[in-house]
């Protein structure tokens, strides 16, 4: 399994301008990488603007998608739209959207059947806030997330062993602050064993499970080596090519 790295550019950059000259400096950055597969998420209108050819070596994915393929549905991006536009992964269920925008498990779920029904990799989120860390409920926070976003899906064998799962304590979320290599682990293994449950050993088993939270270049490297995770989800260290480079460098 190669690890997965995945720049989640979120709402940046503000300009088209800004975003045509990051995909030519992450291009740049990342021309000589084989070893590891490297997602670059933007916000959607700036998919267009990437070069598709680039698209080859430096995947592109989406940041969310509605759980419907097309229709009267003002503001929403369709699952087609990010496939023809050169995408094959969407992350869904991330904490922000969660939180800002109301997201529940249950949406969340209808999302990750209709992405992987249009043959979109769904990268889902899910992690604990600080509360729940302090009081011991990560383990019952993320098997709730994961039994709820996962429940009755229908797919073809062959696309479920695209699921990835992101674990993103929301506490290690921009703060500087990230998870304890030791303590991601523990809930890395976790997420296996209830994926087991969920989706049967197989098919768990060739999941990737990958972590995102504060991570920058100096701490990559333990969360694929100590903490035993497949890839990693990089927020705000993403927003340089320099750094993000540094990143996948340091991990192969
Ligand atoms: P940061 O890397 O900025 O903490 O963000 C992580 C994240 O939310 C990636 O999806």
């Amino acid at each position: 399994m190669k690890p997965l790295i995945i720049a989640n550019w979120k709402m940046n950059p503000t300009t088209t301008k800004e975003a045509k000259k990051f995909f030519g400096d992450f291009k740049k950055e990342l021309k000589n990488i084989k070893n590891a597969e490297v997602v670059i998420c933007p916000p959607f209108v700036y998919l267009a603007t990437s070069d598709k050819r680039q698209a080859t070596r430096i995947k592109l994915g989406g940041q969310d998608c509605f759980w419907e393929a097309k229709g009267a549905y003002t503001g929403e991006i369709s699952p087609q739209i990010l496939k023809d536009l050169g995408c094959q992964y969407v992350i869904l269920g991330h904490s922000e959207r969660r939180k800002y925008l109301g997201e529940t498990n249950e949406m969340i779920n209808k999302k990750i059947k209709t992405a992987l029904k249009n043959r979109l990799r769904p990268i889902l989120c899910v992690g604990e806030t600080l509360e729940e860390r302090k009081k011991g409920k990560t383990n019952q926070v993320i098997q709730r997330q994961l039994t709820k976003s996962l429940q009755n899906i229908q797919y073809p064998v062959s696309s479920i062993e695209d699921l990835t799962i992101a674990y993103e304590p929301i506490w290690a979320i921009r703060t500087g602050n990230p998870c304890l290599p030791q303590d991601a682990k523990e809930v890395g293994l976790f997420i296996r064993k209830i994926l087991s449950k969920i989706l049967g050993k197989k098919i768990s088993e060739s999941c990737r499970i990958i972590y995102g939270g504060s991570v920058n270049s100096k701490n990559a490297a333990d969360y694929i080596k100590k903490a035993e995770m497949n890839g990693l989800l990089v927020g705000g260290a993403s927003l340089s090519a320099k750094e993000f480079g540094r990143i996948v460098r340091s991990i192969l």
